[in-house]
């Protein structure tokens, strides 16, 4: 068996309420050891609900979790030190300086006195945190903070790490570095959950998601399977010529495919897209370029992006959902 068929995370039917909410409400996945599953889903879809129920900090009302091996219900102590998690809001003590937060987790964990300053250093190191790290943590920046908490959750080397919403309020540059982070340890064979609102972050990270929706799981899949289950593929075709740009486009527009009213010309790129919902309108429309005999410089089949499976299967636009929680100040994100 290869090592990636072996599961790291199973869920069946797991269900918490708070009252009248059904924050979940029957979910089933699985994470395939040294993988990343991206859990995607709106405000108050219940991905950090799941995050706390796999982590013991939340117990469930129904349903049964496996992480890396241990039973989330039976076996809460073995699984606390099989996971790290990294919260939505940070965790470390403000008071502390950045080495002594990861000191004080190592010890925590059981970490021997030198065992534990070695690995803060190790972790500092890696998270570029060297500098600052006698620096109390209340002097840090959003991004290093998010870096700090990061490197907590690493500290006792788990075998599946839970980052809930890890880059949120991140400028560009941290949060490649966070995702850097995050490829560095699965390479390490890590399993990773990651919750996020950007579909950038789970199409740089994920091999597979889950989109949830009030308690549910709504769609999943392989990022590049749920992307052709949502929408038809858009072909993309640049005329060599770009004077002949509106002919080539009234040429697939006169052929009277279902897929014309869609055709978009992008003048700028020299560019037709062309969105196609079988092989056999691929076919056709490849077809009657090739008769026309317009010279092409490219043509291409594209999938449709993760913002618009997002948006076909919640029925929420990504930007709207988060804009219901208004911005995140980074000081309270990280
Ligand atoms: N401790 C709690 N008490 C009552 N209701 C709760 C509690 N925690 C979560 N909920 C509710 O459960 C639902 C799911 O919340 P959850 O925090 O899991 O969503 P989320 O997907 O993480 O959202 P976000 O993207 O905003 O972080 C929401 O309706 C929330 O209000
Ligand atoms: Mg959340």
């Amino acid at each position: 068996m290869r090592r990636n068929d072996r599961i790291a995370v199973e869920v069946r039917g797991l269900v918490k309420h708070y009252g009248e909410t059904k924050a979940l409400d029957g979910v089933d996945l699985e994470v395939r050891e040294g993988t990343v599953l991206g859990v995607l889903g709106p405000n108050g879809a219940g991905k950090t609900t799941l995050v706390r129920c796999l982590s013991t900090l939340v117990r469930p009302d129904a349903g049964t979790a496996v992480v890396a091996g241990c039973d989330v219900l039976r076996e809460p102590r073995r699984l606390r030190r099989a996971i790290g998690l990294t919260g939505q809001y940070a965790s470390v003590d403000e008071k502390l300086s950045g080495r002594e937060n990861l000191y004080m987790i190592g010890r925590l964990l059981d970490l021997s006195r030198r065992d534990a300053r070695r690995r803060a250093d190790e972790l500092l190191e890696r998270f570029s945190l060297a500098e600052a790290a006698h620096r109390p943590a209340l002097q840090y920046s959003g991004g290093m903070r998010r870096r700090l908490d990061l490197a907590a959750s690493m500290i006792g080397r788990p075998a599946v790490l839970y980052l809930d919403e890890p880059t949120t309020g991140l400028d560009p540059r941290t949060r490649n570095e966070v995702w850097d982070e995050v490829r560095h340890l699965v390479a390490e064979g890590a399993t990773v959950l990651l919750t996020t609102q950007y579909m950038e972050e789970a199409e740089q990270l994920a091999d597979e998601l889950t989109v949830v929706d009030r308690g549910r799981v709504i769609a999943g899949g392989a990022v590049d399977e749920l992307k052709a289950r949502v929408g038809g593929r858009t072909l993309v075709v640049r005329p060599a010529e770009p004077a002949h740009l509106e002919a080539v486009a009234a040429a697939v527009a006169q052929a009277g495919l279902d897929a014309a009213p869609g055709v978009r010309v992008l003048r700028e790129e020299g560019e037709l897209h062309v969105p196609v919902l079988s092989d056999l309108q691929l076919t056709a429309v490849v077809g009657l370029l090739g008769d026309r005999g317009f010279p092409l410089a490219h043509i291409s089949t594209e999938l449709p992006s993760l913002d618009e499976v997002f948006l076909a299967v919640t029925g929420l636009r990504p930007e709207a959902a988060g804009a219901a929680a208004g911005p995140v100040p980074e000081e309270v994100a990280a």
